[in-house]
């Protein structure tokens, strides 16, 4: 069989898929690049990686012999590192979301149109064991016809924002990065299972102003909740917060069919929150087992992935995309337009929550 030869560049988030690549049987993590030696120092003791397979330089890495890259610096990095891994002929996992402005977006999607390697975004929460359920649910057809679905990601990471000893210290790229932008974790997993037929069309949103931590914007803006309209007449709505004091952070879906819904629950966890499904039939709601299918967690490389087994299983979506050419759900075009909604958003909120038009692809 054989092994696929694995580049991570940014080795924070990057070490989470460095370690899920590096034990799979079907690929080995050959160079890693990163800005801080040290960081690289620690990643590739822990990786049994050579001082020979690490790099500063990302051009001197890409010029190894990888076939894929895994891009997981911070966010306004990706459009330069996947446009020219594309280029130089390599497979491309991007982390979320696919670039910052739109215009980035854009240079990638053409990127990837024209290169003979595939791109994914590596939107992980899609891969969530009770996502996957809920999917098996809705392609039955237990809740009929999908009308809304909304989706609440708030998660306090000031201490990502700015250095929250001094407050008007140091700050860091996130700093930049409007709530509304990080919405991938939101649009991924409800698209998904809303299905890659309908798409987002037009946007309003609100939150534009930031009592929490006055004196930075746009990260620190206090809530940004966003209204998506679709091609097929679905309304979504998402809810976003970096700085509300809520801990622990909390991700939630909810799913409105013409015959039933599903829900998750409002506990911590990955993929054993307590979701539930509602039919029009039934007085009481059904809870769904995530337990009972809970994945085999014995292998060791299952152990090592992140946020539950869903970067486990997004790794494997990648490699199954490189090597059997089975497309997943986040290919380029859908990354473009998982990504593109959360940056026009933001432009809603900012010029007085006005509806704005989706480009397409
Ligand atoms: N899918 C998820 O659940 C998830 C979770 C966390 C982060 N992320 C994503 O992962 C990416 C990285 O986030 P993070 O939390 O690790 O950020 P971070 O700031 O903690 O770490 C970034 C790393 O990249 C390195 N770096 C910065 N610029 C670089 C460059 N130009 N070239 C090479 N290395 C560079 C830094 O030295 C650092 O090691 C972001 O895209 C973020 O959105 C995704």
């Amino acid at each position: 069989m054989k092994k696929w030869k694995i580049g991570v560049v940014g080795i924070r988030r990057g070490g989470a898929y460095a370690k899920v690549f590096h034990n799979n049987e079907r690929s080995e993590i050959t160079a890693i690049c990163d800005l801080s030696e040290q960081n690289l120092a620690g990643a590739a003791e822990e990786l049994g990686l050579a001082d020979s397979a690490c790099f500063t330089s990302f051009e001197d890495f890409l010029n190894t012999e990888i076939d894929a890259v895994v891009v997981a610096t911070p966010i306004p990095f990706h459009e330069e590192q996947a446009v020219k891994a594309l280029n130089a002929g390599k497979h491309v996992l991007s982390e979320v979301t696919m670039a910052n402005t739109a215009e980035g977006c854009y240079n990638i999607l053409k990127a990837a149109q024209n290169a003979k390697t595939r791109y994914m975004l590596a939107e992980n929460y899609i891969y969530l064991d009770f996502i996957g359920q809920w999917k098996k649910y809705i392609d039955a057809g237990k809740i009929g016809r999908i009308h809304y679905a909304e989706a609440e990601y708030v998660h306090d990471i000031r201490d990502r924002l700015y250095d929250t000893g001094t407050r008007k210290g140091e700050t860091y790229w996130r700093t930049y990065r409007p709530p509304i932008h990080y919405c991938t974790h939101c649009l991924g997993p409800l698209m998904y299972l809303i299905g890659k037929d309908d798409c987002i069309v037009r946007t309003t949103a609100w939150g534009n102003q930031n009592t929490i931590v006055p004196d930075l914007w746009p990260s620190t803006i206090d809530m940004q909740v966003a209204l998506f309209e679709t091609k097929e007449g679905r309304i979504l709505k998402i809810l976003r917060s970096q700085v509300t004091p809520r801990s622990p952070h909390i991700v939630t879906y909810n799913v409105l069919g013409t015959e039933g819904c599903l829900e998750s629950g409002r506990e911590p966890g990955y993929d054993t929150v307590g979701a539930r499904f509602f039919a029009s039939s039934d007085k009481a709601s059904v809870p769904i087992n995530c337990n009972g299918t809970k994945l085999d967690t014995s292998l060791a490389v299952k152990k090592a992935s992140g946020h539950g087994t869903s970067d486990y299983y997004g790794a494997q979506a990648f490699l199954d995309y490189i090597e059997f050419d089975k497309a997943p759900f986040t290919t380029a075009e859908q990354a473009f337009r998982l990504t593109m909604p959360g940056i026009i958003a933001h432009e809603a909120a900012v010029e007085g929550h006005i509806w704005k038009d989706i480009p397409q692809l």
